[in-house]
C-alpha cells in the first residue's frame, strides 16, 4: 500500500476544539493523530506516515481493516436497506445472524437480543438477570457478584459491576459485591463466604472469561471459570460471561468459555462481531432464561429496545465476518500469532522495569512496574512506526488475526526497542 497524503488543514485544527475525546484529560492529552485511511493492519496518517496497528481498533478489526468481503456485504445491504426499526419488523440479516450465533455458541445459548454497543449489551444482560428472578416471583435478587480487576463498560449499570477504570465515580452507582477471582485457596474461600452470606440478594455472577482486558490484561485459568459455574449452580445464580473482548477467536478458541467447557446462562458479544466495521452487540440467553420471560403477563416482557438495534448494515457486516471465520483459518492464525508473540516479546523479560511477559491466544502483554508518562510512551511507538496504546502499567498487542508475519515482527521488535530505551 503506497503511503499517501491527505490534506487535513480544513478539518483538523478548526474542528478539534469541538470534540470531546475518550478517556482523556482534554487539557493535557496529546493531540490525536489524524487518520486518512486504513487497510489490512495499517493505519495511514494524513501526513503520509504508515503505522502498523498493534491493537486492531480496540480489538475489533479481527480480519484487518477494509476486508473486501465485509465491504461488499455492507455495500450490497446499503443498496437494499441500511436500517429499519426492529419493533414489529424483522429482516434477513438480523435473523440469519441470530441463528448463526446460536449455532456457534455452546449449549442452548439460543436467544439473541441485539443492541449497538458492548456496554448496552451488558446493561441488557444485567436487566435480563434481574428480571429473570422478578418474573419467577423471587424477591430481593437484584445484586451482582463481580470481580476485582473486571471491566464491563462505561454505562451506569456496567460501571457498577466494573472494578477497573472508573475511579471515584464508581461509588456513585449501586454497591454490588466485588471480590477476587477464586485463583487461590484463600480467594476461593472468600468467594464461598460471600456467596454463603449474600447469595439470596444476588441475581447473577458476571465475569470476563479467561482474560480481564481493560482492567490490566490479566489472564486466569479455565479452572477458575469452572469454579464460578459450579458456584452459580450451587447457589442457584445465573452466570453471565462477558465475551465482548474475548469472543471471536481472540483467546484461541471461538469463545473463551468454550476453552473451560463452561456454558454461561447469558453471554455478551460486541467488538469483533462485525469485524470492526460497524457498531453492533448481542446479549444471548439460554433457553431457561428466555423461558422466564415467556408469559401471558405483559409485565414479564423484557422492556428494552435500542433505536438502532439489529441495524441491517451492521448485521450484514457481522454475517460477512462469520463467513470469514467459516472459510478462513482464523483460529490457526490466532495460534500462529500466539507463538510469534511468545518468541517476539520474551526478550522483554530481561529489560529493566519489566515485571511480566505473558501471552494467551492473540494477546501479548508486557507488564511494567509502572509507566510514568503514558503519552510519551505512546509517542515513542508512533515514532517507531507502530500504533500501540499502553494503559495503566501494561503494553499489549492484540493485532488483527490476519496480520502478516513481518508486520507482527515489526510490532514485537518495536515493543522491545521502545522499552529497552525508555526512561521510566
Ligand atoms: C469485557 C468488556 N465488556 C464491555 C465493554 C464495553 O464495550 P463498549 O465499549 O462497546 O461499550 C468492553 C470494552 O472494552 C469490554 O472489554
Amino acid at each position: 500500500m503506497p503511503p499517501d497524503r491527505h490534506d487535513h488543514a480544513a478539518w483538523y485544527a478548526p474542528s478539534l476544539p469541538h470534540i470531546w475525546l475518550p478517556y482523556a484529560q482534554m487539557k493535557t492529552a496529546a493531540p490525536p493523530l489524524p487518520v486518512a485511511r486504513t487497510e489490512g493492519s495499517r493505519i495511514v496518517l494524513t501526513d503520509g506516515r504508515v503505522l502498523i496497528d498493534g491493537i486492531a481498533s480496540w480489538w475489533t478489526a479481527c480480519h484487518g481493516y477494509n476486508h473486501p468481503h465485509i465491504r461488499e456485504a455492507v455495500a450490497r445491504q446499503l443498496e437494499i436497506m441500511p436500517h429499519v426499526m426492529f419493533g414489529g419488523l424483522v429482516h434477513e440479516p438480523a435473523l440469519t445472524l441470530a441463528r448463526r450465533l446460536a449455532e456457534l455458541l455452546p449449549g442452548d445459548l439460543e436467544r439473541v437480543f441485539f443492541s449497538e454497543s458492548g456496554s448496552v449489551a451488558v446493561e441488557v444482560a444485567l436487566k435480563m438477570a434481574t428480571q429473570f428472578w422478578a418474573n419467577r416471583v423471587v424477591t430481593g435478587r437484584s445484586g451482582f457478584l463481580a470481580f476485582r480487576g473486571g471491566y464491563h463498560g462505561d454505562t451506569a449499570g456496567a460501571m457498577a459491576v466494573t472494578d477497573a477504570m472508573h475511579g471515584s465515580l464508581r461509588r456513585a452507582w449501586p454497591d454490588h459485591h466485588i471480590v477476587d477471582l477464586p485463583e487461590t485457596e484463600e480467594t476461593a474461600r472468600a468467594l464461598w463466604h460471600t456467596l454463603e452470606r449474600h447469595a439470596g440478594e444476588l441475581a447473577a455472577i458476571i465475569v470476563e472469561p479467561l482474560v480481564q482486558g481493560a482492567g490490566g490484561m490479566r489472564f486466569y485459568d479455565a479452572e477458575v471459570l469452572r469454579t464460578l459455574r459450579n458456584a452459580a449452580d450451587r447457589y442457584g445464580l445465573l452466570l453471565i460471561c462477558d465475551e465482548i473482548f474475548t469472543g471471536f477467536g481472540r483467546t484461541g478458541t471461538m469463545f473463551a468459555c468454550e476453552a473451560a467447557g463452561v456454558v454461561p446462562d447469558i453471554v455478551t458479544l460486541s467488538k469483533a462481531l462485525t469485524g470492526g466495521t460497524l457498531p453492533l452487540a448481542a446479549t444471548v440467553a439460554r433457553r431457561r432464561v428466555f423461558e422466564a420471560f415467556w408469559s401471558d403477563d405483559p409485565d414479564h416482557a423484557l422492556m428494552h429496545g435500542p433505536t438502532y438495534m439489529a441495524n441491517a448494515l451492521a448485521c450484514a457486516a457481522a454475517n460477512a465476518s462469520l463467513d470469514l471465520f467459516a472459510r478462513e483459518p482464523r483460529l490457526v492464525q490466532a495460534a500462529a500469532i500466539a507463538q510469534a508473540l511468545k518468541e517476539g516479546l520474551e526478550p522483554c523479560r530481561g529489560l529493566p522495569g519489566v515485571q511480566d511477559v505473558r501471552v494467551k491466544g492473540a494477546i501479548g502483554v508486557v507488564e511494567l512496574d509502572r509507566i510514568d508518562d503514558l503519552d510519551a510512551l505512546r509517542r515513542r511507538f508512533v515514532e517507531a512506526g507502530v500504533f500501540i496504546r499502553p494503559f495503566g502499567n501494561v503494553v499489549y498487542l492484540t493485532p488483527a488475526l490476519t496480520i502478516a508475519e513481518d508486520e507482527l515482527a515489526t510490532l514485537t521488535q518495536a515493543v522491545f526497542d521502545v522499552l529497552r530505551t525508555r526512561r521510566a
